[in-house]
């Protein structure tokens, strides 16, 4: 770690706004993989997730929780160009500095070592001008799938990264822009580019091999705008992930408890269950968007952050186990985080973040849930022609007024849910 550099913070100068298709998406031949060439990653994929479950399994069985990762997301910059209002990233648990180029790749190998998927977010990543050649790096050690999670707003500027990336997610609130430019807080006319962006790049996703998702955080505020992104990312064919603004990474028991929250979290299901492109199963659905208290297995999904700082167990509990270039694996910054902060199970605390809520499904619905639900997504490739009316997002679903009633008892009260218990307590064992 001595050795590497980091970069100032002049690197990140604001770059000039360039619409979709000015640069040079139009025109040049797209590099990524061809269909054989995903079909066969898509099959490594699947054997090795199988694989990894089947060690993980065995080491909770054991009572090991330092487990092998089955994704890592790598903070690549706490920088942002955006300002939401919701977005604790502003002021992230550990401000860490970035590492150059160079060091950015060696994180990449060391994390190559353990995982084959890996999400790239922030911050925002495309503000880093050589985020091409980071994503261009993981595509050559062969990570799949490479996420991308970003704002955007950069992309046209640098949409080379869309030849190393498989799945995009960009977020969007609102396709009211006066709401969603509110929301971002950079000035008026940031959300009409995202919608353009949006836009552009859906229509690319065939040619380019790509699938675009669409990851929606629903507040108080913008309930009934939700319909409407559905509606959106239906009739672009994109994937449509909701999650509820939370607070130090728990739910917002007040914005569960309301009336038209239920009904809209009613809504998605239903269109999930009716076969429309709506990330996780009916059941992971219901835990994110209502809050049933499951179990976390946050040591299957490591965050590593811009400096190489490996979180243990997890980025919520705000806790370092160690630095990914100093110890060289992450197996070795979880032994390092048990040694200081001692040993961690399966935790309740009940963080409603669809990475987190997903290790549940993952480690105990692996085959019925995750499996299926893959194959599903899998089927539901861009440019399949298997596009379902979006209309559907914005029709009243249910005549019946009883049919709106909650699932199972949602305002539980918070001790009863496992939640807001202090740090000491929050382990328990099976
Ligand atoms: C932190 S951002 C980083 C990537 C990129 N800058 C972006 O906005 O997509 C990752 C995702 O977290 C979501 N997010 C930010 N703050 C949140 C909060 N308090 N609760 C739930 N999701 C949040 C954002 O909307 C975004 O989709
Ligand atoms: S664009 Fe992403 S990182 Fe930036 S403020 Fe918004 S949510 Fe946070
Ligand atoms: S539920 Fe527990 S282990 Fe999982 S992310 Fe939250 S605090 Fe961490």
């Amino acid at each position: 770690m001595g050795r590497m550099k980091t970069v100032s913070p002049d690197v990140y100068a604001e770059p000039a706004w360039v619409a979709p298709g000015q640069e040079d998406s139009s025109g040049h031949s797209f590099e990524h993989d061809t269909r054989w060439q995903m079909l066969r990653k898509n099959l490594r994929g699947a054997i090795s997730a199988i694989l990894t479950h089947r060690t993980n399994r065995r080491r909770v069985a054991r009572g090991d929780f330092k487990l092998r990762p089955l994704i890592g997301s790598y903070y690549v910059t706490h920088r942002c160009n955006l300002k939401c209002g919701y977005c604790t990233e502003h002021y992230p648990i550990r401000d860490t500095v970035d590492l150059d180029t160079e060091g950015a790749f060696a994180v990449l190998a060391r994390m190559r070592r353990e995982m084959d998927a890996i999400y790239f977010t922030g911050g925002e990543p495309l503000v880093r001008p050589d985020i091409v050649e980071i994503l261009r790096e993981a595509h050559r050690l062969k990570f799949f799938p490479i996420y991308l999670g970003t704002n955007g707003l950069l992309l046209p500027l640098r949409d080379k990264v869309l030849d190393y990336a498989d799945r995009v997610v960009i977020s969007l609130d609102s396709t009211d822009p006066a709401a969603w430019d509110g929301i971002l807080g950079a000035g008026p006319g940031q959300a009409r580019r995202i919608y353009e962006i949006i836009a552009h790049y859906a229509r690319e996703q065939r040619q380019r091999h790509i699938s675009l998702m669409i990851n929606c955080v629903i507040t108080g505020d913008t309930i009934a705008d939700v319909y409407r992104v559905m509606e959106f990312c239906f009739r672009h064919d994109v994937v449509f992930s909701p999650v509820a603004a939370t607070a130090d990474s728990l739910p917002d028991r007040e914005l569960f408890a309301r009336a038209d929250y239920q009904r809209l979290v009613r809504h998605i299901i239903e269109l999930k269950r009716r076969g429309y492109p709506i990330i996780g199963s009916i059941e992971s659905t219901e835990t994110l968007l209502l809050g049933r208290p499951f179990p976390c297995y946050a040591t299957a999904l490591p965050h590593v952050y811009p400096n190489g700082d490996v979180f243990y167990p997890c980025q919520p509990l705000g806790r370092i186990g160690g630095n990914l270039l100093e110890l060289g694996s992450i197996q070795a910054v979880y032994r390092e985080g048990e040694r200081k902060y001692g040993p961690w199970k399966e935790c309740w605390r009940g963080c409603a973040l669809n990475c987190y809520v997903l290790t549940n499904y993952y480690m105990h619905h692996f085959w019925d849930q995750m499996v299926l639900e893959s194959v599903g997504q899998f089927a539901m490739q861009p440019g399949t022609g298997k596009r379902l009316p979006a209309e559907a997002a914005l029709e009243p679903l249910y005549e019946n007024p009883e049919e709106w009633q909650p699932i199972y008892e949602i305002a539980a009260a918070p001790e009863q849910a496992g939640y807001d218990v202090s740090l000491a307590q929050l382990t328990r064992s099976g």
